[in-house]
């Protein structure tokens, strides 16, 4: 199953979200495999300091090498036995602005390499499941995600023009290609039941809410909290999220 995490403002979470929940994937024993589709801010190979790779998912896309040049063992992440496999963008301030200077045609063939890496890792490689870390926003990058996926994690904070602008991607877009889409609130105040009801007047389809917190923001590694705090809210609500996929 392929999984996009996208919001339609940056910062929401998407990052933190897709990492913590590709590892708990791994854990459960699902070959898993996460991807910085990110070319306008790459992060996971700062997150996970893994160093320069040879080849990146901007040369996949640009037919310069096959997936499996690509992807790096980062199963020593993982706290069971579980395999995870990750493809990086390339940041360096050159593939950045090559990657954001890409025109409509350029874009299209990248589609077709999307989808055709999605037959590969799932057929060829064997993975049960690929996470797709995003751009935020309606770009053609993030919307070929989108098509690619069988299913939409939208990470949207409570601000006003965040959830406006989720509730329009999903009636105009999601939508229109038939994507099953989960909603997930992040960075929530702790108090539940307001909240809950504020929830239930959006008429999204919401599968959690997790609550902002201050553990995360002064951890020196947030990014793998829920594997050093397992009996965190965080890591309970992402548990319960990840329950209802695998
Ligand atoms: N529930 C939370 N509680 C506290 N801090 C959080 C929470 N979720 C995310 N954060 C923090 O918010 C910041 C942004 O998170 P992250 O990088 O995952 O967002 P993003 O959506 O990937 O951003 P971008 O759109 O720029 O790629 C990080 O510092 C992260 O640790
Ligand atoms: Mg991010």
């Amino acid at each position: 199953m392929i999984i996009t995490v996208h919001s339609y403002k940056g910062g929401t979470g998407k990052t933190l979200l897709s990492l913590n929940i590709a590892a708990m994937l791994a854990n459960r024993d699902k070959k898993t495999c996460l991807l910085d589709l990110d070319f306008r801010a790459p992060s996971l190979g700062a997150i996970l300091k893994t160093g320069k790779s040879e080849y990146w998912l901007n040369d996949y896309l640009n037919k310069a090498c096959e997936i499996g040049r690509v992807l790096r063992d980062c199963s020593s992440y993982c706290i069971a036995e579980g395999k995870l496999f990750v493809g990086f963008a390339n940041p360096s301030t050159e593939a950045i602005r090559e990657m954001a200077s890409k025109d409509r045609k350029w874009e299209m063939e990248a589609l077709c390499r999307l989808l055709l890496l999605k037959k590969s890792l799932l057929e060829r490689l064997g993975f049960d499941y690929v996470i797709f870390d995003t751009s935020p926003g309606l770009e053609y990058s993030s919307m070929n995600t989108i098509v690619t996926a069988d299913f939409v994690f939208v990470v949207t904070t409570l601000d006003k023009s965040d959830v406006e602008g989720t509730q329009r991607m999903i009636r105009e877009f999601y939508e229109l290609f038939n994507k099953k889409t989960w909603v997930i609130f992040n960075k929530t105040l702790q108090s539940f039941l307001p909240l809950e009801r504020k929830l239930e007047s959006l008429q999204l389809p919401i599968v959690e809410a997790i609550p902002c917190s201050c553990d995360i923001l002064s951890s020196e590694e947030a990014y793998f909290f829920a594997s050093k705090k397992p009996n965190h809210i965080f890591t309970k609500t992402l548990q319960k999220i990840v329950s209802r996929i695998s």
